[in-house]
C-alpha cells in the first residue's frame, strides 16, 4: 500500500493530540449503551479505542496509515490479556470496507471522515458503513462546523501550541499555514514542526494534507441520502445542542 497521508507525522500525533481527550467519555458511553460489537473507522493510533475496549466493549479498528496503526498496536500491546482479547485492529481504506460482519455501532472521530474529499468518497464510505451496521445500528459521525468568517479569509497563519517530544526529549513548535478552496470546500494546510535537535541544528518538517468540509444540512442529507436518520446533531461532546459558533457538529444517526 502506497504511503498514506498520516505516516509521516503518525510518530507526532499522540503529543499533539494529548491535550484533547474529550471526545472520549462521549464515544464510551454511547459504545457501552449499544449493546454489541463497535467498529470505529480511522481509528489512527486507538486514542479513543483503546478507551472504549478498556470497558470490556468488543471493538475492532481500521485505518489506512500503517504507520498510526503500528504506534496503536505497540500500545494495545501493553493492555492486559482481556481488554486486549477484545480488540481486532485492521488495515485498510474506509471507503472499500468488506468485513462481512455486521456491529451494533461505528463510529468516525476527530474529523477523520474530512480526509475523504469528493462527494464519491464520502458517499463510498456512508454506503460502506450502512452495509456494516446491523439493522437500527448507531453511526457517529464528528465533523468541524465551517464558519463563514474564518472561510471569508482564504488564507490564514496560525501558530498552534508546541507539544513536547517524550522519545526526543524536546520541544516542537508548531504552526500552520492554511488556504481555502471555496469552490472545492476544502481546506490545504501545510504544517509546519519544528525544532532544534542536540547538537543545537534547526529542524523542520513540512506536512501537507487537505480536509473537505461539510456544513450542517449538506451533512445531514447525505446522511438521509446514504440510509440513515437523524436522532441528534450535537455542537460539543457534553451534548449541548449544535449551533453555528459550536465549533463541532456531531452527527447521531441510526440505520434507517
Ligand atoms: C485525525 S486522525 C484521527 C485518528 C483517531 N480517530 C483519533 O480520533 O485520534 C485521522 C485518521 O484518518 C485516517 N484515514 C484517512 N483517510 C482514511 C481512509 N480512506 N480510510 C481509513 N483511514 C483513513 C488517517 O490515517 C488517520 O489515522
Amino acid at each position: 500500500m502506497k504511503e498514506a497521508v498520516f505516516d509521516r507525522i503518525a510518530r507526532f500525533y499522540d503529543y499533539e493530540q494529548e491535550g484533547f481527550a474529550k471526545d472520549i467519555p462521549f464515544y464510551v458511553e454511547y459504545a457501552k449503551n449499544c449493546g454489541g460489537e463497535v467498529l470505529e473507522l480511522a481509528c489512527g493510533t486507538g486514542r479513543v479505542l483503546i478507551p472504549i475496549a478498556r470497558e470490556g466493549v468488543n471493538i475492532t479498528g481500521l485505518d489506512i496509515s500503517k504507520e498510526m496503526l503500528d504506534i496503536a498496536r505497540k500500545k494495545i500491546e501493553k493492555l492486559d490479556k482481556n481488554t486486549k482479547g477484545d480488540i481486532e485492529i485492521i488495515q485498510g481504506d474506509m471507503r472499500k470496507l468488506e468485513l462481512k460482519r455486521r456491529f451494533s455501532m461505528i463510529y468516525i472521530a476527530f474529523r477523520s471522515f474530512q480526509c475523504l474529499l469528493t462527494k464519491n468518497d464520502q458517499g463510498a464510505c456512508l454506503e460502506c458503513v450502512n452495509r456494516h451496521l446491523e439493522d437500527n445500528g448507531i453511526f457517529i459521525l464528528d465533523l468541524f462546523a465551517p464558519r463563514h468568517d474564518i472561510l471569508a479569509q482564504v488564507k490564514r497563519s496560525l501558530n498552534l501550541d508546541k507539544f513536547y517530544d517524550k522519545e526526543n526529549h524536546l520541544y516542537i513548535n508548531r504552526r500552520c499555514e492554511d488556504e481555502y478552496d471555496l469552490a472545492n470546500q476544502i481546506l490545504k494546510e501545510n504544517r509546519f514542526y519544528e525544532w532544534t535537535d542536540k547538537h543545537g541544528k534547526f529542524r523542520r518538517e513540512i506536512w501537507s494534507f487537505e480536509l473537505s468540509y461539510l456544513f450542517r444540512y449538506e451533512a445531514e442529507l447525505l446522511l438521509e441520502k446514504h440510509g440513515f436518520k437523524i436522532e441528534n446533531i450535537f455542537g460539543d461532546f457534553d451534548k449541548s445542542p449544535y449551533d453555528y459558533y459550536s465549533g463541532e457538529q456531531i452527527f447521531v444517526v441510526r440505520k434507517d
